[in-house]
């Protein structure tokens, strides 16, 4: 057994605003890692990792979805190629992701840190709640999925994979999101609710990536066996990459 040992978040940043392939093959890579790391395999479970970034406009559908997205749909969706259209193997619906929205993506083991998949999306919801609280806005959870400024009003969505225990895809919070993106679309599959990000709460100027250094140290303050946030951005997201 690995002794309990207190490890470090590691927190990959990726700098500017990246393409969504990017992230996606990042967490692939990691995830790899993990699932090679369990049984019968005995090497060590790498660390837990955090990946945020800010994407170039897309809309990705969740993996109830794949393939149902018809072809004149997805072309409205790319608005003259304005945005990407792309499958995602994640829970939930057809949302959009773009310049002004946190992304963030734990790539973690459940087992490692005592959770359940229940235990794990209310982790998520926790963090967010107290991230907006960080910023005096009051979020909350309600009877939909997600985190909300009041019933109709959703800041932050909610999509995870799980394989063997471990966890990607993740997170996504509304910055300075230009929220015309989401009017095109019937957000999250839920008629009659509206979408908000931070600037419509009163709260203006917020940089996405300080957000995100909020929210994962939100994470970290709550993840067992956890001490600590390690920053790895630029080069050495490279070298992970190409390793
Ligand atoms: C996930 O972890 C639980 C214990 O936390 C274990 O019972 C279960 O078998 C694991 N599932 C997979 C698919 O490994
Ligand atoms: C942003 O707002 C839209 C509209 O309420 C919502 O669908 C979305 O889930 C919110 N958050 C994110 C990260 O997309």
């Amino acid at each position: 057994m690995a002794s309990p040992m207190r490890q470090k978040l590691l927190h990959i940043h990726l700098l500017g605003i990246v393409p969504y392939a990017t992230a996606a093959r990042l967490q692939e890579r990691l995830v790899s890692r993990f699932l090679a790391s369990k049984p019968p395999s005995n090497a060590p479970a790498p660390p837990p990792h955090i990946i945020t970034a800010e994407f170039q406009p897309v809309y990705t559908c969740g993996r109830r979805e794949i393939g149902t997205v018809a072809p004149q749909q997805q072309d409205f969706l790319r608005a003259n190629g304005r945005a990407e259209f792309v499958e995602a193997m994640r829970g939930g619906q057809t949302t959009f992701h773009g310049p002004g929205q946190l992304v963030a993506y734990p790539i973690i083991d459940l087992r490692t840190h005592k959770l359940t998949p229940r235990s794990y999306v209310c982790l998520l919801e926790k963090s967010l709640i107290a991230t907006c609280a960080k910023y005096s806005i009051n979020a909350m959870t309600t009877e939909n999925t997600g985190v909300w400024t009041t019933p109709d009003d959703k800041i932050a969505a909610i999509g995870v994979h799980m394989r063997r225990n471990v966890t990607s895809h993740g997170i996504g919070l509304n910055v300075s999101t230009d929220l015309w993106w989401f009017d095109r679309i019937v957000a999250c599959g839920l008629e009659g609710k509206r979408t908000t990000n931070f600037a419509k709460q009163g709260v203006e100027g917020k940089s996405v990536d300080a957000v995100g250094r909020d929210f994962v140290q939100e994470i970290a303050e709550r993840l067992q066996g956890v001490e600590g946030v390690e920053r790895v951005e630029g080069d050495e997201v490279e070298e992970l990459l190409e390793t």
